[in-house]
């Protein structure tokens, strides 16, 4: 097993370590001259090319490593963050991982607007972003608090909506459910820390980590 040496002139970026925003952050990074080695099953690789390590994570916890300056830099979704609840200085919106957080329900459902999920139950991962959509709708629903496969909830009868991320729309519809309202629109952000600064302009001008 290989261990790397805490080196602290190096930076950390933090990227999600599979699901959507996965490949084009890989993608991005590269285009940015940040190669790393595609091998083994190592949650931190470092770059041959720049003093910079990548984490891989899970991506809701990419703004917690973030704010605490575990990770100097960090791409994650808008939707993550705001989730979260944690403010962290956005150095460049990147444009891609666009998607929204919708409600969806089955294509048969009786439920057209938002008064119609008065007393249902909504399965999410994003209680938070629900629970105040909800509350500006006057609607009283249960939130049913799943960590993730929401889409699978309505078929088994776990819910009667999902509130979830629609990138592609292609989970959604494998599952017959069909977006009735958009409770946020989002996209792929790098963050920061508030810490190391002077080295983070640095290291965003060398490698012209913004377009
Ligand atoms: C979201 C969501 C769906 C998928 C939808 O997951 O939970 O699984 O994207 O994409 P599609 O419309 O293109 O089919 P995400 O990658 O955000 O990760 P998560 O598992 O951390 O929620
Ligand atoms: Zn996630």
């Amino acid at each position: 097993m290989m261990h790397l040496v805490y080196n602290q002139e190096r930076l950390r970026i933090a990227v999600q370590k599979k699901g959507r925003l996965h490949e084009a952050s890989m993608k991005y990074l590269s285009s940015r001259g940040l190669s790393f080695p595609q091998n083994g099953k190592s949650l931190i690789q470092s770059s041959e090319s720049a003093e910079v390590d990548v984490l891989y994570l899970r991506d809701d916890d990419i703004p917690e490593y973030v704010s605490r300056g575990v990770a100097d830099l960090g791409i994650v979704g808008e939707n993550v963050l705001a989730e979260r609840g944690v403010e962290l200085p956005v150095v460049a919106k990147l444009g891609f991982g666009r998607c929204k957080l919708v409600i969806a329900v089955s294509k048969s459902s009786r439920i057209k607007e938002p008064a119609d999920l008065d007393g249902k139950r909504i399965a999410t991962s994003y209680p938070k972003l629900l629970g105040d959509f909800l509350r500006r709708e006057g609607v009283e629903a249960e939130i049913v608090p799943i960590s993730g496969s929401a889409e699978i909830t309505v078929e088994l009868d776990l819910a009667d909506a999902v509130c979830d991320i629609v990138q592609t729309g292609a989970t959604l519809e494998a599952h017959d459910l069909v977006p009735l309202f958009t409770v946020m629109e989002s996209q792929a952000v790098l963050v920061e820390s508030s810490e190391r600064s002077m080295r983070k302009r640095e290291f965003i001008k060398e490698v012209k980590i913004v377009l």
